[in-house]
């Protein structure tokens, strides 16, 4: 048998007694790496389903990384937004994208295949289910866009996990690893506060259908970005008076965005840091949206200790983030976001239980999940002060 490179290196275990699930899982890796049971379970009618379903699953995992460039080329050549107004022949797609034809045909093959294109009526290629799905959500594109300098990063995923100094995807959030995050200028600031702006829409809506503000007067958005959030909260409910806080390039931003739609008397943006917050008290509901997990445990429990301080006794502290451990979605909270933010330089995204457990600590007395509708992009938890 082939000695597996690492298996020899290091210490040895200190021997633990043996449960019946480990038992068992032993026994199951056994089988799976038996090159006779895979093949028998390849051909018995029972496991057959199941075999290829594995096998599918552990094919993709091997090479996401060529699904995901598909998906790149495409966006930036344009390609989906030359399909909205319907389906083009080849040619014309050769000459709008200036990809040489056999190229384009090997392109659309493969975008096809991902249901980001779709073959139509002669020879003719429209909107595959995602790539209409994606044109709908521009945030996804812009997401796509800013990933070459992850995926850069991922090119030695070795090399990122023993020192992660110098990954590319921290230059694109300069406040994670800033001394003086309230001195960043609007240059630095700029393009991760639109890639936020863009995708932040969809956010909102999921969380201000879950939770209502009817009957509160005051909201609190810290860290509230381009105020996209505090602009739809304020939108839907008249009544309500809305703070932003942001660093100080950030809250320029939100105020010309605030002025553009005409909400400027009913959102008013502060420029701050939220570790030295200005005194803010009193406010009936404060929320964090994909805040606290950029950041690592002492800093996230400082940034709920001040969202604590900014309510009034009775308060409520709305969290919306993705979730690690979110069933159905476990990859985009621990592979996904794991390495995304590994690769920013501080943060995770935490499990339900982990938030709550750092608000107890923070001084909330009580915290519950609130269920959204797409809950691999954000989850909601409402914590009363
Ligand atoms: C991931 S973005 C989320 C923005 C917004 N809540 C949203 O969902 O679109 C994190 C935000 O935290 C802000 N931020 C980071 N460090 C900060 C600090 N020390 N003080 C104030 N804001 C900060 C960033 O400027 C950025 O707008």
């Amino acid at each position: 048998m082939a000695a597996h490179p690492q298996a020899s290196e290091g210490p040895l275990d200190v021997p633990v007694a043996q449960s019946l699930r480990d038992r068992w899982l032993g026994l199951r890796d056994r089988l799976l790496m038996s090159r006779r049971f895979q093949r028998w379970a390849a051909r018995f009618p029972l496991t057959r389903p199941v075999t290829r379903r594995r096998t599918r699953e552990l094919f993709d995992i091997a090479a996401g990384f060529v699904y995901s460039q598909v998906l790149a080329a495409c966006v930036r050549l344009g390609l989906l937004e030359r399909l909205a107004d319907g389906p083009c022949s080849t040619d014309r797609l050769a000459s709008l994208t200036g990809l040489p034809g056999d190229a384009l045909q090997r392109l659309l093959a493969a975008a096809a295949s991902l249901r980001l294109v779709e073959p139509r009526s002669g020879g003719r290629y429209g909107l595959g289910a995602h790539g209409a799905a994606l044109l709908g959500n521009p945030g996804i594109s812009a997401m796509v866009r800013h990933h070459a300098l992850l995926y850069a990063d991922l090119g030695d995923p070795v090399a990122l996990l023993r020192d992660r100094r110098g990954a590319r995807l921290a230059t694109y959030w300069p406040y994670a690893a800033a001394a003086h995050p309230e001195r960043l200028a609007a240059a630095d600031v700029h393009d991760y506060s639109e890639l936020m702006g863009e995708s932040q829409a969809l956010i909102a809506g999921d969380v201000l259908d879950r939770y209502s503000l009817r009957g509160q007067c005051s909201l609190l958005d810290l860290a509230g970005g381009e105020g996209r959030f505090a602009a739809l909260a304020a939108a839907r409910w008249p009544d309500l008076q809305v703070t932003l806080l942001d660093l100080p390039a950030v809250a320029e931003r939100a105020r010309q965005r605030l002025r553009r739609s005409g909400l400027q008397d009913r959102v008013s943006a502060v420029g701050g840091d939220l570790f030295a917050p200005p005194p803010l008290q009193g406010f009936d509901v404060v929320s964090l949206i994909r805040v606290v997990h950029d950041h690592d445990d002492a800093a996230a429990l400082a940034i709920l200790e001040t969202a604590r301080r900014a309510l009034r006794p009775g308060g409520r502290l709305l969290i919306a983030e993705p979730m690690a451990g979110t069933p159905g979605a476990e990859p985009v909270g621990d592979a996904y976001f794991g390495l995304y933010l590994w690769a920013m330089g501080s943060g995770r995204a935490r499990r339900r239980e982990e938030l709550q457990g750092l608000l107890a600590c923070a001084g909330f007395r009580a915290s519950r999940e609130l269920r959204t509708p797409r809950p691999l992009l954000v989850r909601l938890l409402v914590a009363e002060a």
